[in-house]
């Protein structure tokens, strides 16, 4: 059988790896030119051929419309105006509400894509260059997301493999991944580490206790909208500005090949100030004033203006740790390694407000690109049959899932943080006579009190219950949490032990 690898499906980069060859070590699974991680996009090109990875991305200037990117932001989320009018300010392909569901669809070339489909093409570019690698097809995998995903995204990454033949066996969260590779082979001794990961798109920071081989999450939090391109946004808001004031009235937003062109830039110049104080900001021929003239960006950017224009982000990252650490009752200072993970993490003003936080420089050891793979592919290769390698992972849920009541609150069913897998059983009694159905809307998230301010899983409907005098039909729903961070239930009747059946409103839950 063929090996298992492991895939950090990122918002802006994705990269894979596996356990192989007579010395069983990781490899990094390199793509056409020897890079070891791809671009999370996908494009249609004019001639309607598709494009993946750095092919994508070479064209993204001349297409932006016709090109998907930061779109895991968009995983299993429903539709809602403020995502959307965030997406919206910087990215040019067009964002849809699906017919029939709550969820997110993007059009490409007249087409409408679920966000499912358009992470499986990412995969399916994996998928091929790792069965050219290892000369054999890949049809197994385990794959890493935010820590901070709550179930419908889950949901959405395992619905994306199966629409490629990929079984996705396990979902395992990016920080744990992250702390798999610093810390398998480390020795006995109990270390509890933070691990810091701000990547394109999202951030996630965990605690995780190591003991020889069992890494244990003891807190986690993040943000799924804050990450790199919001750092991008910030320089392209200044970008803006800066124009408007010598050029009043030319506006630049409507127009999507200009604007591409300033976000490629303004991520090749946020780059370049982690090395250098200033670089300028060249734009020629970026629009025309209307009497045919061309007009320029001509600009000087220095590292104090993109620390001032993301100072608040990096706060925000803060914010998070301090609120983490609080959950795991430990004090930032005691932490025996501090792990940097993601790109964004080469920001100096970064690095300086986490060796401030917890009071020591971040660890070197793991590779802030690749640790994330390296870790799933070292769980992946825990999963063979014939691996030499025993890891155990106790993870946490990042947000709590509970029912709305009556008044619309929420009743908790699982706290933030607590272990999956889990089990929890909650007996609800019929209220009115010959009641046939038992009817609860989940949702997960942050909000403990409001309940329709957090993200719907699902309206479940219990039906079948034994025709009866209100009162006296006792149902017994069984809430089961995988050790991917998946809900599923089933509902007895607590006497006579007959299975209710189940269905699904609002169609969130399709591939269960
Ligand atoms: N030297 C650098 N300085 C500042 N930012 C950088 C540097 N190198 C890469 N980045 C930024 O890091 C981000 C990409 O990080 P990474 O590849 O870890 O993200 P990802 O894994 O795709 O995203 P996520 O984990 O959020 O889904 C981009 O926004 C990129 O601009
Ligand atoms: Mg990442």
């Amino acid at each position: 059988m063929s090996r298992i690898i492991g895939i950090d499906l990122g918002t802006t980069n994705s990269c894979a790896a596996v356990v192989e060859g007579l010395d069983q070590k990781v490899k990094l699974i390199p793509y056409k030119g020897g890079e070891y991680t791809i671009p999370s996009i996908y494009a249609v090109d004019d001639k309607g051929n598709e494009l993946v990875g750095h092919e994508a991305k070479r064209q993204w200037q001349l297409n932006p419309k016709n090109t998907i990117y930061g779109s895991k932001r968009l995983m299993g989320k429903s539709y809602d105006p403020d995502t959307v009018r965030r997406i919206h300010d910087y990215f040019f392909y067009e964002v849809h509400e699906a017919t029939g569901t709550d969820e997110v669809m993007v059009g490409i070339a007249d087409k409408r894509l679920a966000l499912p489909q358009v992470a499986s093409k990412i995969l399916q570019k994996i998928q091929g260059v790792a069965s050219d690698y290892l000369q054999a097809p890949i049809d197994r995998a385990v794959v890493t997301v935010p820590a901070y995903f709550n179930d419908r995204q889950r949901q959405a990454v395992k619905e994306a493999g199966a629409i490629v033949g990929l079984n996705i066996l396990r979902i395992i969260n990016e920080p744990t991944a992250a702390a798999l590779a610093f810390g398998v082979g480390r020795g006995m001794s109990t270390e509890t580490i933070a691990i810091f990961d701000l990547g394109g798109g999202t951030f996630d920071m965990s605690i995780i206790e190591i003991r020889d081989r069992v890494f244990e999450v003891i807190a986690t939090g993040g943000d799924i909208f804050l990450g790199g391109v919001d750092f991008d946004n910030r320089l392209i808001d200044w970008v803006l500005e800066s124009f408007e004031t010598h050029h009043p009235g030319v506006d630049l937003r409507s127009d999507p090949i200009a604007m591409q062109r300033i976000k490629d830039l303004a991520e090749r110049s946020k780059i370049d100030l982690t090395q250098r104080k200033e670089c300028a900001f060249n734009i020629p021929f970026i629009t025309m004033t209307p009497d045919g003239l061309p007009l320029d960006i001509d600009l000087k950017l220095t590292r104090e203006i993109l620390e001032g224009r993301t100072a608040d982000l990096v706060g925000r990252t803060i914010d998070t740790c301090r609120r983490v650490c609080a959950d795991a009752d430990i004090d930032p200072k005691s932490l025996d390694h501090v792990l940097l993970v993601g790109g964004m993490t080469r920001m100096p003003a970064v690095q300086a407000a986490v060796t401030g936080f917890f009071g020591q420089p971040p660890s070197k050891q793991v590779n802030p690109d690749e640790a994330v793979a390296i870790g799933a592919a070292m769980f992946a290769y825990s999963l063979e049959d014939d691996s030499n390698l025993r890891v155990q992972l106790l993870d946490v849920i990042p947000m709590a899932i509970g029912i709305a009541n009556a008044s619309g609150q929420l009743h908790e069913i699982f706290e933030r943080n607590e272990a999956v897998p889990n089990l929890k059983r909650l007996t609800f009694t019929t209220s009115v006579n010959n009641q046939k159905d038992l009817q609860m809307r989940i949702y997960q998230g942050d909000d403990e009190h409001v309940a329709s301010n957090n993200e719907l899983l699902g309206e479940f409907t219990f039906s079948g219950i034994r025709l009866a005098e209100a009162g006296t039909v006792k149902v017994e729903v069984e809430f089961n949490l995988s050790q991917d961070g998946i809900l599923s239930m089933s509902a007895h009747d607590k006497d006579t032990g007959a299975e209710m059946e189940k269905s699904v409103a609002l169609g969130v839950r399709k591939y269960e």
